[in-house]
């Protein structure tokens, strides 16, 4: 609340989107069996946009960051990206300008559906 600039980088998954669950030529549907950490990202990303909704008047942006599926020990470092990589996206968040984008949730290809 005392900085000028105060970012919020939630870190989500392309797992929490409800559009690509229920879009049946989405690779998606086929990891319907990650029920608790999709479910956990979904909600994530609502708390997302109360937070960005409440701190929009105090200047503090906050975003959900999809960073790919990145090697890691989550997943026995099977992710395609790099740590590197997968970190871009919630550091550019973190980075926004004052005119950036909040609410919102973004992948490296730009905003992700809902
Ligand atoms: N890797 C991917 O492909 C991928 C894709 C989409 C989203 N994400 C998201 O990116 C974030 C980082 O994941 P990651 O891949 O970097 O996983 P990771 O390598 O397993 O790292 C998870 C980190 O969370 C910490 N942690 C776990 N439980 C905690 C707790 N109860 N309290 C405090 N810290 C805790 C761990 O600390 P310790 O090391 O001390 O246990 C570790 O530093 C997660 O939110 C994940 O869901 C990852």
């Amino acid at each position: 609340m005392k900085s000028k600039h105060g970012r919020i980088v939630n870190m989500s998954s392309g797992l929490g989107s409800l559009t690509r669950h229920t879009d049946t030529n989405s690779a998606l549907t086929l990891r319907n069996m990650l029920l608790a950490y999709s479910a956990s990202k979904a909600a994530l990303n609502m708390i997302t946009v109360q937070f960005a909704n409440e701190l929009k008047s105090a200047g503090i942006k906050v975003n959900s960051a999809c960073p790919g599926y990145t090697a890691t020990d989550m997943n026995q470092h099977r992710g395609m990206k790099t740590v590197e990589q997968g970190a871009a996206t919630p550091v550019r968040l973190a980075l926004l300008p004052d005119d950036g984008p909040t609410g919102g949730v973004f992948s490296d290809d730009g905003p992700e559906p809902w």
